[in-house]
């Protein structure tokens, strides 16, 4: 233990105050990778954010001037924690189009969906309760509930998503509280879950009276095909379902929502007070004043398009510019892809290499509770790049695969 010189102070002994759970929580390689993706001179397939030169920059300056001069008493004001009562309206009825069927009072405002996880783990996770997810799967909420000491039962992916065939063998052996699905374009697998698939869920859950948890972000980013009905219009009284404006709108708002049966919203609810009273009221003003204009809707259609036309010059890229014994999907709407490279190349060393070039991906390992897979996949971003960065990116990355199979040849 060495001695602090100038003040004669002995250093704290931090670790034996920490609680048992932070050994669990570890820094997601995202953030790390964020970093040096920020550099101007890198073009960036890594983190999922939409494109910044979309976002509705002079609407959100319009709603603000009004927010600031008509409704200042209240914008600026604490609120309930449930939410500012004419969004969550508004969302009651936007959800009704997609045949979920809650009243406003079924729904809670959050910071964010990544919240709504957070709290989830809250309520539902004791330490050591399993959590049935997709093998890959979101890396948020591995982390969520990583901190609550959760375990994970995990379930392969194959080009529908979730095998549901092997659901209910796996919670015959295991016991979970919940299960986890994102039945929309995957993060970061990119996949839909069929209609089939998503009763067949339904029944498994009905027949072992289990919780589904339904994170829907890039539901409304659909760029071919039928909409898919959610499984919360399925089995309403069993699923809470997650929405956000962060893919839609803007993430730096914050603002995203539960909805859910009363018993579970209103847990939700006593979790949130604890946690931050209540999202920001400003923010909440700001998502309502936008989506009620119908500036939303119309900012969607926009995105659609771009998003389109960014999926289609990166699939054409890749089938261009990579080599042999690669595959990847193809989404039908989202923000990702997911790669496969040949087997003798593992992405995390790769992405050394990829940074050599000034390309970014993030390696498939990170998005396995268990890093039990993924080791030659990788999710590649296609909303954040311009679509002649797209086509330079996949052209390098390509470049950078076939150096590797040279040398491992
Ligand atoms: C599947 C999934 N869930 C939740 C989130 C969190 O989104 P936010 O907190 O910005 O609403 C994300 C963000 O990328 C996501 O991909």
């Amino acid at each position: 233990m060495t001695v602090d010189t100038t003040t004669g102070a002995t250093p704290v002994q931090w670790e034996r105050f920490l609680a048992r759970r932070t050994q669990n929580m570890k820094g997601s390689s995202i953030r790390e990778l964020l970093k040096i993706t920020q550099r101007p001179d890198v073009i960036s397939f890594g983190g999922g954010m939409p494109a910044p030169e979309l976002f509705p920059v002079r609407e959100i300056e319009e709603a603000c001037k009004y927010l600031l001069r008509q409704e200042a008493k209240q914008s600026l004001q604490y609120s309930t924690t449930e939410g500012h009562r004419p969004l969550r309206e508004y969302l009651a009825e936007s959800m009704c189009r997609y045949g979920i069927q809650h009243s406003p009072d079924n729904i809670l405002i959050t910071t964010g969906s990544q919240q709504a996880l957070d709290l989830i783990g809250k309520v539902f996770i004791d330490a050591g309760s399993h959590v049935l997810t997709g093998r890959p799967t979101y890396l948020g909420a591995i982390q969520a509930w990583r901190a609550y000491e959760a375990e994970f039962v995990t379930i392969p992916l194959d080009d529908d998503g979730m095998q549901v065939d092997l659901v209910e063998e796996a919670i015959q052996k295991t016991p979970v509280r919940f299960i986890y699905i994102l039945p929309n374009f995957h993060n970061p697998a990119g996949t839909t879950v069929p209609e089939d698939r998503r009763q067949r869920l339904v029944e498994i859950a009905r027949k072992y009276d289990l919780i589904i948890v339904e994170d829907d972000p890039y539901g409304a980013l659909r760029y071919e095909g039928q909409d898919m009905p959610p499984i919360a219009s399925m089995a309403p009284e069993r699923t809470i379902y997650l929405g956000t404006f962060s893919k839609t709108m803007t993430p730096g708002l914050r603002v995203g929502w539960v909805a859910a049966p009363e018993e579970i919203t209103y847990r939700l609810v006593l979790a949130k007070q604890g946690a931050d009273l209540h999202s920001s009221t400003f923010d909440q003003m700001i998502a309502n004043d936008i989506a009620q204009r119908g500036i939303l809707r119309a900012h969607v259609r926009q995105l659609r398009a771009v998003y389109r036309e960014r999926r289609d010059t990166m699939l054409d890229a890749l089938a261009e510019f990579w080599p042999e014994g690669c595959s990847w999907t193809r989404p039908l709407g989202g923000l990702f892809l997911w790669a496969r490279v040949p087997e003798c190349i593992d992405t995390k060393e790769f992405l050394v290499k990829a940074l050599e070039k000034k390309v970014a991906f993030v390696p498939g390992v990170d998005f396995f509770p268990y890093a039990d897979g993924g080791h030659n996949a990788m999710r590649l971003n296609f909303s954040n790049a311009q679509p002649e960065q797209i086509v330079e990116g996949i052209h390098r990355l390509g470049l950078a695969i076939k150096e590797e199979l040279a040398h491992h040849a």
